[in-house]
């Protein structure tokens, strides 16, 4: 058997026999299995959120990325097309382009001997492939099409250009379903404007964030200050919406629902319920309605890695780059509209101090994972439990649930076939 699933299989052995709402600990920690994830899941037959259009917006540019931890090339190769292959050129592996982002006329050529691909990744010239005066040079039968570069599947969905290294692999309507691909086309409902980006390195298994993004039940009682200054409690009207094997959710919320406000929350005497806090600047509490669907807070997660996030006017992507058994790093891109007002752009970036690694509610996001994976390391034994809403993965109309996450074992264990 190949010894890159064989642990996988080793795990299945151990995975509880009550399913998904028990997860053992090792999971988080196998190197071994993080390598069948790679081949598996990653490059397995999902798709792989890569970048917008409008990052690479003439024929010739491209954005490096990663599929896993695999480093790819995304690139604009016609005026409609899009491409990607694996940074690394077929002769002798070395790495093709460096730069997070830039532009090449035609062509990729390697720094190291000089092959050449054209801007779908077809091998176009190799250096002295005839020799020098006679002598050296590639035998006859060299066949150029049998070393191009490795290629990927590119479609897209409002703008936002995934990836997949399987030729098995639905096409991404079939594998994002109805309800996902409305959620995405419900932000990406006209053309959007880059704010920013950032990445934040987090020392935590790759699942314990996704794990996090899926959990609604804990947002209101880890980050005081959506509590605090009411932004986001679960007496708020809202739900998840599952569908299919469960490995995409939205979670969403109507913050101007709220009724019976204190009652649970002073009752259960939360960490998080603090009276004492006052905001000097109340531009981080200014919001407008952004859709009219009332929904205030969505947080979509696309399987295995992508986030959809809509905190108030707060609009950004989310992509989780594994980088090993513990760690891993995640990718921001914050937007909003292209047809936003000055005043609108003004809240947006006043917002932003919300989230991400510092963010005055994500930060406790980027250090969680960690509280888990340093307790677990030394001890891996035992399991998680996972019981928040029932023991399934269907829709529901509350968020003190964790049936986000258990649809997200559910398809990882299907991905990973354990
Ligand atoms: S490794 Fe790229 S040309 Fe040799
Ligand atoms: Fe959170």
């Amino acid at each position: 058997m190949n010894d890159r699933v064989d642990p996988a299989l080793r795990s299945a052995a151990r995975w509880p026999s009550s399913g998904v709402n028990r997860v053992p600990f090792d999971i988080y920690l196998d190197k071994e299995l993080y390598a069948s994830e790679q081949a598996m899941l990653f490059k397995g037959e999902t798709w792989n959120f890569a970048g917008l259009e409008l990052e690479i917006p003439a024929v010739g540019d491209y954005k490096t990325g990663w599929i896993g931890d695999t480093p790819i090339v995304l690139v604009r190769s016609a005026d409609e097309g899009f491409s990607a292959f694996v940074n690394r050129c077929a002769h002798r592996g070395a790495t093709l382009c460096f730069d997070k982002r830039g532009h090449r006329q035609h062509r990729f050529s390697c720094v190291y001997h000089n092959w050449t691909y054209d801007l779908e990744g077809n091998l176009k010239s190799v250096a002295f492939h005839k020799g020098v005066r006679g002598q050296g040079g590639l035998p006859e039968d060299f066949d150029y099409g049998e070393h191009n570069l490795r290629k990927l599947r590119v479609e897209s969905i409002a703008g936002l250009l995934f990836v997949t290294a399987s030729s098995s692999t639905p096409s991404l309507s079939d594998y994002l379903g109805e309800k996902m691909s409305a959620h995405i086309r419900r932000i990406f409902n006209r053309p959007v404007r880059i704010l920013g980006t950032y990445s934040q390195y987090m020392h935590n298994n790759w699942k314990l964030y996704m794990e996090n993004v899926k959990d609604s039940y804990h947002a209101s009682l880890l980050h005081l200050f959506f509590t605090t200054f009411r932004l986001n409690r679960l007496s708020m009207q809202g739900g998840l919406v599952l569908e299919g094997d469960g490995g995409h959710h939205i979670s969403f919320s109507k913050m101007a629902t709220e009724t019976g406000a204190t009652t649970e929350y002073d009752l259960e005497k939360l960490r998080a319920q603090n009276d004492q806090f006052a905001l000097r600047d109340p531009r981080l509490l200014k919001s407008w309605p952004e859709f009219d669907d009332g929904i205030t807070h969505a947080i979509q997660g696309v399987f295995p890695n992508l986030v959809v996030q809509q905190i108030q006017n707060s609009l950004a992507l989310r992509l989780l780059v594994p980088r090993g058994p513990g760690e891993c790093e995640l990718f921001w891109i914050l937007f909003g509209y292209a047809d936003d007002t000055a005043e609108q752009t003004e809240v947006r970036v006043a917002l932003s101090n919300l989230v991400g690694p510092a963010g005055l509610v994500s930060m406790e996001d980027g250090v969680i994972g960690n509280f888990v994976q340093r307790a677990i390391e030394p001890h891996a034994e035992g399991q998680t439990v996972l019981e928040m809403g029932g023991r399934g993965f269907e829709s529901q109309d509350s968020r003190v649930s964790e049936a986000s996450v258990r649809g997200f074992w559910n398809a990882y264990r299907k991905h990973m076939r354990i």
